[in-house]
């Protein structure tokens, strides 16, 4: 537990001064990695998910190939669902789909109240591996969807662009919507209070989608739910509350909850700091698309970040969002390497 405490990521998420900005990437064990596309010729996606000694390795190829400062437990936020009764398969090059998209009320009770222990036990298996296997070198962080963003892919039956669907339902069925988020929310407290009893030392919760809302219909329709979740976690591990196209909603967002709040590239880090005030801590926001390269912008850019942020502790440095499959490896050393140096104090 001594230990635990000295870890620059966990002492970043509680904004303690650490030797050197910590960084993880959001989607670290993927594609951009041969490791990683090796096996998923033999299996796929959710076979890895399902399998807990495979997602324990696929967990672990990102930490062995590279100095990141925490590893994230390799799994999916749609997990959940399919014990919930919410089947739904991903389908080749468009993502996940859903056969059976919720539409009324009766769709709602019949939802299941999960028992993550027993209904998600390879989650909990796999997190109990990586631990072990880790001893000790970087923590682990568990994660999962929010609400609103695992309503949406619930409703629209997958990815969705304006998002008509889901927003239908919240404006024209309100009873149906609040059902909807009490059920999920209820979930996602089980969900997460089971990865941090199997051993995660950091939770994240991804709205991905949630920028989609005007700042009012946020604070009306979904942050009474995330405020729910973040409560029903407690406190025993730092939370980070991540979503993107989120710059008009991080003072909601916060008031929601989460020790650390994530941002993407569109908003100036610094400044998303300074309106979210000092009291919180902040993790982001390089572009993906940067570690396209080269190299000295890659660099330039980290440098702009690390400035904006200046010398005040609690900031966890990451990627607006999730690596692209196509990134070059060594791109990604050369970024981890320039947050460290160019952090170290
Ligand atoms: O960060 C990590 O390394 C942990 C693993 C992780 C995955 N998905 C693995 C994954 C995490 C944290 C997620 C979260 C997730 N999943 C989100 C929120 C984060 C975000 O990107 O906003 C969302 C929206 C999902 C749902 C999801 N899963 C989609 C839309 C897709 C298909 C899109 C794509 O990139 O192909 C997935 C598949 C998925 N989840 C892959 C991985 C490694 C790719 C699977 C493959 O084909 O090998």
């Amino acid at each position: 537990m001594e230990k635990m405490e000295e870890y620059p990521f966990l002492k970043a998420c509680r904004r303690e001064r650490t030797p050197y900005t910590p960084i993880w990437l959001m989607r670290q064990a993927g594609r951009y990695m041969k490791e990683y596309r090796a096996l998923r010729k033999k299996y796929s996606f959710l076979e890895m998910c399902k399998n807990p000694e495979l997602a324990a390795k696929v967990t672990l190829q990102p930490i062995e190939k590279f100095k990141l400062d925490a590893a994230i437990i390799f799994s999916d936020i749609l997990i959940p669902l399919e014990p919930m009764g919410v089947e739904f398969e991903f389908a080749k090059g468009e993502g996940p789909v859903f056969h059976h998209p919720l539409r009324e009320r009766k769709d709602v009770e019949r939802l299941r109240l999960i028992e993550p222990e027993e209904d998600i036990p390879f989650l909990m298996k796999a997190i109990r591996i990586v631990r072990k296997e880790l001893d000790g070198k970087v923590p682990l962080i568990g994660f999962s969807g929010a609400p609103f963003t695992l309503a949406s892919y619930i409703i629209e039956g997958g990815h969705s662009k304006n998002y008509v669907l889901t927003k239908g339902l919240m404006y024209q069925d309100r009873p149906t919507w609040d059902a909807l988020m009490e059920k999920l929310s209820k979930v996602l407290i089980r969900y997460l209070n089971a990865q941090i009893q199997s051993g995660v030392q950091a939770v994240q919760i991804f709205d991905s989608w949630v920028g989609c809302l005007t700042p009012g219909d946020y604070e009306e329709y979904v942050l009474p739910y995330s405020k729910k979740v973040m409560e029903g976690v407690g406190k025993s591990v730092p939370l980070i509350h991540f979503a993107t196209s989120n710059s008009t909603l991080l003072e909601l967002m916060k008031r929601a909850g989460g020790d650390v709040i994530g941002v993407d590239w569109r908003v100036n880090i610094g400044e998303a700091w300074a309106r979210l005030g000092y009291d919180i801590a902040i993790q982001g926001n390089l572009d993906p698309v940067i570690l396209f390269g080269p190299v000295d912008l890659i660099e330039k850019n980290v440098k702009k970040i690390l400035d904006s942020v200046g010398d005040r502790p609690g900031h966890i440095f990451n990627l607006g969002h999730g690596i692209l499959p196509t990134t070059p490896l060594d791109h990604v050393t050369a970024l981890i390497e320039a947050v460290h140096r160019y952090s170290s104090r």
